[in-house]
């Protein structure tokens, strides 16, 4: 048996990889809707967003933020536009019932947002939260228990009915204790979850959010938020947006409730979920930044406002500062913000394959040129620069790119932009260094490697100086003083430029025959350090073709500079 055989037999017979016992498990049993709409559903507004971060995000956390993080992520918060912010489980964390305190008597809570506070129906529970609230302007009151099928089995041992007179007296408590917040002046919002919404029957999902609202009396301009977790993704999206459909369609007084939605992220679809949800008919979402939460994560607020931003709705968050919303996020959950998350990892908006580095280039030309302010490149669905990334990054350089990835670094990095041809002739050198090199090749290297290829030229020849003065007839005569291996050697030519002079000079005093057949000459960069550059290719006697490339503040001596890289190229 060879290596390869033996490595292979090894892999079938390893003890850790076995098949895997999938009978263990039961498919999710979808709900009957035929009829369904959400599928021809657009969303073309934002939701009202909640965020999470301080309650579902924190308690999920290794390390629970401490209240000056706490305080940092609520400040971010505010400043990303949330409007409604869960603070905390008052009842549940000393920590948390603090921190509420504190933004309500140090005056932090601005008047148009509110904070929302989390309580098990439990009347002791109920009691604390509404000390926590006092003296706040707006208050969400975010009352829950579990009503999946599973939980009223094997853990709390209830019947329906048992459950939803659970629910129904937990909203009454809710409703005495906080007469008093409302007669001092607090505007008071129910929030009821029946938490584990998608693993409970559908009929009763309703029923018992029914007798939650037969109890608080929401109005049409006061309406209760029903929040309708999938604590658990246990589904694929549809079904979650089917599950929704159908509650909309048979909840009663549907004008008096704002259904809301808190996915998780079990199956990596939580904010496609809250997407589908959306469509599904759906008001408010209830997440977090860059997805920190229980398990997996909650829905990813931040993906979930950009997807919307990048198909033209306004995501009503402040997202444009991405580095900074990422540095306070890690530094509150010390979590690292992974290299591929959307729209913020620092890989998301780079390119390293050739073809899509060739068409990144393209289409930003493009856009410069002639979109009318349209986003219309390839492979970026959105413009790095609205989330503070920059355009030169999308470009980087390794073994995988090709030339339209060097001429972007070239460009990009250096104002350099060669002819397709030197590109051609470069862009090979810089795969094998990369090669070699095995990795990422940075501008500085590239850019050092086209030095030493087309500019520092290493070879026999070395301009030392030179003088060109103007000859009668319109003409320029040129005498220059060269390094030919240890000898000096004068040149002097005469031509109808300088660049004609210096080569007819050359000619002679070389006795090798030059054409110059191409020649191209910019400015690098503006003002008075402004630098020329001169790309220039010559023939010998057997149409072969080579370029120098020649840099200086002065045109003639870029010029000068690039037929000695050339000469120095033909003979290397
Ligand atoms: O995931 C969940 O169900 C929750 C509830 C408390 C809303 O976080
Ligand atoms: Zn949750």
């Amino acid at each position: 048996m060879n290596a390869e055989d033996q490595s292979i037999t090894n892999v079938q017979t390893s003890a850790s990889m076995k098949k895997m016992p999938f009978q263990k498990y039961k498919a999710f049993t979808p709900i009957p809707l035929k009829d369904r709409t959400w599928p021809d559903q657009v969303i073309s507004h934002a939701p009202r967003w909640c965020s999470v971060d301080l309650r579902d995000g924190n308690q999920a956390l290794v390390e629970p933020m401490t209240p000056n993080e706490k305080q940092r992520m609520y400040d971010l918060l505010l400043e990303l536009g949330f409007k409604e912010i869960e603070v905390g489980f008052p009842a549940a964390s000393q920590t948390d019932f603090d921190f509420v305190r504190r933004i309500i008597e140090e005056d932090m809570i601005p008047d148009d947002v509110t904070i929302q506070v989390l309580c098990q129906a439990r009347e002791e529970l109920i009691t604390r939260t509404c000390e926590a609230v006092a003296g706040a302007k707006n208050v969400i009151f975010h009352l829950y228990n579990s009503t999946s099928t599973l939980q009223r089995k094997v853990v709390f041992k209830m019947s329906r009915e048992e459950v939803i007179e659970l629910a129904a007296n937990a909203t009454k408590i809710v409703k005495t204790n906080v007469a008093g917040l409302i007669a001092a002046g607090t505007r008071v919002t129910l929030e009821y979850s029946p938490e584990s919404y998608t693993a409970t029957e559908m009929d009763f999902a309703v029923e018992i959010c029914a007798a939650v609202m037969k109890v608080w009396e929401p109005e049409v301009d006061n309406k209760i938020i029903l929040n309708l977790p999938s604590t658990v993704e246990m589904a694929t999206p549809n079904i979650y947006a089917d599950q929704l459909e159908w509650f909309i369609r048979h909840l009663p007084e549907r004008d008096k409730a704002v259904i809301s939605l808190h996915t998780h992220n079990d199956r990596g679809t939580g904010v496609a979920a809250s997407e589908l949800g959306l469509m599904a008919g759906a008001d408010r979402i209830e997440g977090t930044l860059f997805g920190n939460g229980e398990r997996t994560g909650n829905c990813d607020v931040i993906t979930m406002a950009m997807n919307l931003f990048s198909q033209g709705v306004d995501p009503e968050l402040y997202l444009s500062d991405m580095p900074k919303i990422v540095e306070i996020s890690e530094a509150c959950t010390k979590i690292p913000v992974h290299v591929r998350q959307p729209y913020a990892g620092d890989l998301v908006f780079t390119a390293f394959s050739g073809s899509h580095q060739d068409a990144i280039r393209k289409g930003m030309a493009f856009v410069e040129s002639g979109s009318e302010g349209a986003w219309e490149v390839p492979y970026l669905p959105i413009d790095p620069a609205d989330v503070g990334g920059s355009y030169r990054e999308t470009v980087r350089v390794n073994s995988q790119s090709g030339k339209g990835g060097v001429a972007f670094i070239l460009e990009n990095y250096f104002g350099v932009s060669l002819p397709r041809s030197v590109l051609l002739e470069f862009s090979p050198i810089v795969q094998q260094l990369s090669e070699v090199n095995g990795g990422e090749l940075k501008p500085d290297v590239i850019w050092q490697a086209f030095v030493s290829e087309f500019i520092d030229v290493e070879g026999p020849y070395q301009l030392i100086d030179y003088a060109v003065k103007s000859i009668p007839d319109d003409r320029e005569c040129c005498d220059a003083n060269i390094k030919v291996a240890e000898n000096q050697v004068e040149v002097h030519g005469e031509g109808s430029g300088p660049i004609d002079a210096f080569i007819e000079g050359l000619m002679q005093a070389l006795n090798e025959p030059l054409t110059v057949v191409e020649y191209q000459e910019y400015a690098l960069n503006e003002g008075s350090e402004a630098q020329a550059i001169s790309i220039l290719a010559i023939t010998d006697d057997k149409q072969n073709k080579y370029y120098g490339v020649g840099i200086s503040q002065n045109t003639t001596t870029a010029a000068f500079k690039s037929i000695i890289a050339a000469i120095n190229r033909k003979w290397r």
